[in-house]
């Protein structure tokens, strides 16, 4: 009979450690929202000790996300473990999720302890955590470079102290799929059945889903990743490329996932949007790529029989069918309706208005809006809104290669009035940002920029997604329009804006506190 492999999503936690990523807590409330709508089994919230910051926003997801475990990570401390409680005790089923190294590499220089220290320590957190709940994971970083004999050890002692499920991380991305295989069996042999094991893999050697696949063989029945396999350095194992091989391949792994596939495109482009960490069109299960075929003999075959060329329905991702011409200037409120309810999205009220704003004004400057337009415009304007205190009311460019490019912002500020500057940049984009600086005056760094085009041709939308840092923090902007620079400044005042409502919070906050 098909058993059950338990999905582990880490997007906010390991997928956060991504360099350049930081998620505000809405962010991170809305990406475990739209997780728990996939139906993984347990979302990884966050590190609660890191930041007061994460045990906020661990707590809030725990009091507000119904469905998975809620689980928080925790070193091998007490005071690590009790924020750990601190932030997951609300949830309906709370984890507490203890690391801490175990290969001599790191015991000597990371951690500067040696073995007998490293046990007792492992011993006592995972002993305070089963005093809190009956739900711990533990984790022996870096298992895959570490001594065989003395992972067996400090896991018998985790076991031994309450621990039900034992993760074997490939910390740094080492392992070759047969070897971890090996060592993820021999794990599983020497535990008792209650103990579910678990694997945990990095991409350094680009092998983390066949590594944790080749676990899942080894034993494992629970498998840790991030949606878009973000995280530390090449990332994590991509946990959508997980499910859909055990979807795919059941006939040969004789496993399952109780995950909702039709749910993982929007995870996908949701955790795009918010990271800022763009995909790669080939990039497998959700890549712009991923089902189109470009080969006159592919897609002659696909058009015959789609299984000639496809081995999964892209409907069972919630791809949405991108060469499908749906709708134009005329087709009005009623065929948007009809087209958004076909995608299978749901809009209250105020989020229909602002995306039929958004789609007239693109009818006005295009004759034919595809499903993958729409789905640009979808992922805008139906993003947690934050209260835009700035506004974008003009932006006009003077470029080309004898002078200096040149721009004007006008932009609406929150006390209501017109604001507008001009500047010089040394490219038309620096020309539209050096303008909202001299507007906005808010003190931040450029870290990134990115520019994708939504849909083919001269009239395609253009998605910039970019990130800047201020006040030591990361804050993520994504904009689509047809004109770049348009959607280039929009990008840019959603990331200022964002900073603008952290801000405002913690002024408000700290208000209250007094
Ligand atoms: O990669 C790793 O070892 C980790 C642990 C905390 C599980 O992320
Ligand atoms: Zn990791």
């Amino acid at each position: 009979m098909a058993e059950k492999v338990y999905i582990f999503d880490t997007t906010l936690r390991d997928g956060e450690q991504s360099a350049g990523v930081g998620f505000t807590i809405e962010d991170k409330v809305e990406i475990a929202r739209q997780l728990a709508k996939m139906n993984v089994d347990i979302i990884e919230a966050g590190f609660p000790f890191s930041s007061p910051g994460d045990l906020e926003a661990v707590s809030l997801i725990a009091r507000e996300v119904k469905g998975p475990v809620i689980a928080g990570l925790a070193r091998a401390n007490f005071d690590d473990v009790d924020a750990c409680w601190q932030a997951v005790q609300r949830a309906e089923t709370p984890r507490i999720h203890v690391f801490i190294s175990a290969s001599e590499i790191h015991m000597a220089h990371a951690l500067r302890k040696n073995r007998e220290d490293v046990v007792e320590m492992a011993r006592a957190a995972v002993h305070r955590a089963a005093g809190y709940t009956s739900d711990v994971e533990f984790s022996p970083m870096d298992a895959t470079r570490s001594d065989p004999q003395f992972v067996f050890d400090i896991l018998q002692a985790a076991v031994e102290e309450g621990a039900t499920t034992i993760n074997i991380p490939d910390t740094v991305g080492y392992a070759i799929p047969q070897e971890f295989e090996r060592l993820v069996r021999s794990v599983r042999e020497r535990l008792p059945d209650h103990v579910r094991i678990s694997v945990h893999c990095h991409n350094d050697l680009g092998m983390a889903v066949a590594n944790s696949l080749a676990g899942v063989l080894g034993g494992a029945r629970q498998v840790e990743g991030a949606i878009n396999g973000i995280g530390e350095r090449a990332g994590n194992t991509s946990i959508e490329e997980v499910i859909m091989a055990i979807k795919t391949r059941g006939d040969f792994l004789n496993m399952y996932t109780d995950v909702n596939t039709r749910e993982i495109y929007q995870a996908s482009r949701l955790v795009e949007r918010i990271s800022g960490m763009m995909l790669q069109p080939h990039k497998a299960i959700v890549g712009k790529n991923a089902f189109r075929h470009s080969s006159g003999i592919h897609q002659d075959g696909v058009l015959k029989l789609r299984e000639t060329f496809e081995i999964m329905d892209p409907a069972d991702i919630g791809v949405p069918v991108g060469d499908s011409i749906v709708l134009t200037k005329v087709s009005g409120r009623h065929g948007l309706r009809a087209r958004i309810a076909a995608l299978g999205v749901n809009l209250e009220a105020d989020e229909f208005e602002r995306v039929y704003e958004a789609f007239k004004d693109l009818a006005d400057r295009r004759d034919e809006i595809d499903d993958r337009d729409l789905e640009a415009i979808l992922a805008e304007q139906t993003s947690v809104q934050i209260s835009e205190q700035w506004t974008l009311d003009l932006v006009q460019v003077s470029a080309g290669d004898h002078a200096a490019p040149t721009a004007t912002v006008r932009l609406i500020g929150p006390d209501g009035a017109a604001h507008q500057d001009a500047a010089i940049g040394t490219g038309p984009v620096d020309a539209v940002y050096q303008a909202i600086n001299r507007v906005m005056k808010v003190s931040n760094e450029l870290t990134e920029f990115s520019v994708k085009s939504v849909t083919e041709g001269i009239d395609a939308q253009g998605e910039v997604s970019i990130r800047i840092e201020a006040e030591g923090e990361t804050y993520s902007g994504r904009a689509a329009d047809t004109d770049i620079l348009v959607a280039s400044a929009r990008a840019y005042m959603h990331a200022l804006n964002r900073y603008l409502n952290v801000v405002a919070r913690r002024k408000a906050e700290l208000t209250a506190t007094r």
